[in-house]
């Protein structure tokens, strides 16, 4: 089992980037959406459009694309030689990471809350908390690349 996942080891790393950067679009344009959608009036044919926009981005693309990031993420986790567990980089990641799963399920929450007309956040607080997914995105970049500790 092993043996395969180290032979499979470049392909799996593919994949894990594409679907992470799937991922990270929707992390970084969902909010962008409700910075939007927090200024048009409840019950406008525009509120329903943007209601048509965030269902589909969250289902049809982040949900799969962070459940392939987590598989082949862990799949890299599980070769041998690729992680050293005793470095610091690993874990700082994975925090940030579960940091990044925290704020897709606020986002979630926030489309429910949309669809049943029943936001209750201001334009400047999707603004502030749009920031936070670009944060994450480049200190987990640096960790995994640079390995700094
Ligand atoms: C969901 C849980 C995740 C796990 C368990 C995980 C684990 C890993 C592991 C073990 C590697 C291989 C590191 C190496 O080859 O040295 C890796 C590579 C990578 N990961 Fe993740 N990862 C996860 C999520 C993410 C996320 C959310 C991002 C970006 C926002 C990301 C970005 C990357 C990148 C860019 C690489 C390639 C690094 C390189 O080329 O060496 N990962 N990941």
């Amino acid at each position: 089992m092993t043996g395969w996942l180290a032979a499979a080891y470049p392909w799996i790393k593919s994949i894990h980037i594409i679907s992470m950067v799937a991922w990270m679009a929707g992390l970084l344009y969902l909010p962008r959406l409700y910075v939007y959608h927090a200024t048009v009036p409840v019950g406008s044919d525009r509120s329903a459009t943007f209601k048509v926009m965030e269902r589909r981005l969250l289902r049809g693309i982040m949900n799969p694309a962070m459940v392939a990031t987590w598989f082949f993420g862990l799949a890299l986790a599980g070769t041998p030689g690729i992680v050293e567990w005793r470095m610091g980089w690993i874990w700082a990641k994975l925090a940030l990471v579960a940091g990044l799963t925290a704020f897709h399920g606020l986002l979630t929450r926030w489309q429910n809350d949309f669809s049943a007309d029943h936001n209750t956040h201001s334009t400047r607080f999707f603004r502030a908390v749009n920031e936070l997914p670009t944060l994450a995105l480049i200190g987990i970049v640096l960790l995994v690349v640079v390995k700094p500790f």
